[in-house]
């Protein structure tokens, strides 16, 4: 078959695959920076540090960033047990179900980012040998990578989990904030998240920053017995 003259629907095609490709290289420079560039680069200690507000004065936190090949055993199972803790039963009751080992290694992609809360104040009771490092009381995960439909570049929030102390101090706003402008900084269009249905808390938390329903969040299900509600919601804003 002869191949075909280009036509103005074949230069919309190139115009397409030339921004394909552009944001394919955008993805890929991101992800290929080290630890220490992209840290350098997005995530200054001024933009890491907590608000200095009155409520965030009493539990005193710092805020890290490790890439995940950086994360030791000890702070991959950390993370880990506060998914369990904070979202276990969300995961169990959804089709999903839990599942540890596979959400390490979705924890382990080479691409995952991490942002670790610690408390600065030692929680170890007096007396008792000082601590190396506090545990991990909350962490934000996040990837650069491409998704929606048309698929853009986006930065998409994989975990966002605090302990009952830490919550409704503004701290998950901040850490919220924070990779917003990190995804406004390195070009991307979108934030992107996945929630539980049932987790109305985390929903509206992310309503009220401005996240809604993207176009690619599964819509309920109706067969001809029953309508089958989608147990998940895909939100999104716009990075800028
Ligand atoms: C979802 C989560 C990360 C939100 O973090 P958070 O630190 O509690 O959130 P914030 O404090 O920034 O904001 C939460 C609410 O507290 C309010 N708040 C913020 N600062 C406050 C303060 N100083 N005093 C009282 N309330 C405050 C905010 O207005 C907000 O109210 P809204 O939800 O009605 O908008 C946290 O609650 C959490 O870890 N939940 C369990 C895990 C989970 O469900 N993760 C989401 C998975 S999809």
């Amino acid at each position: 078959m002869p191949k075909r003259k280009a036509t103005g629907d074949d230069k919309s095609q190139e115009t397409r695959d030339t921004a394909s490709k552009q944001s394919g290289e955008l993805i890929n420079n991101l992800n290929a920076l080290s630890a220490n560039d992209f840290q350098q680069q997005y995530l200054k200690p001024a933009r890491l540090a907590p608000p200095t507000t009155e409520a965030l004065e009493g539990p005193q936190v710092e805020i890290s960033f490790k890439a995940s090949g950086d994360l030791t055993k000890d702070e991959l199972s950390q993370c880990l047990n506060l998914i369990a803790s904070t979202s276990r039963q969300h995961y169990e009751s959804s089709g999903w179900g839990w599942h540890p080992r596979r959400k390490t290694r979705e924890m382990k992609e080479a691409e995952m980012r991490y942002l670790l809360v610690r408390s600065t104040v030692s929680t170890a009771p007096s007396g008792s040998e000082p601590v190396e490092e506090a545990d991990i009381e909350g962490f934000l995960s996040f990837m650069l990578t491409h998704d929606s439909s048309p698929p853009v570049p986006v930065l998409y929030v994989y975990e966002v989990h605090l302990v009952p102390r830490l919550r409704k101090l503004g701290l998950g706003a901040h850490l919220m904030r924070v990779v917003e402008e990190v995804a406004k900084d390195a070009g991307v269009e979108k934030v992107m998240l996945t929630c539980f249905v049932c987790n109305e808390r985390a929903r509206k938390f992310y309503e009220s920053r401005g996240y809604g329903k993207d176009v690619i969040s599964p819509e309920d299900r109706r067969t001809r017995a029953k309508i089958v509600k989608a147990d998940y919601v895909i939100m999104s804003r716009e990075a800028a």
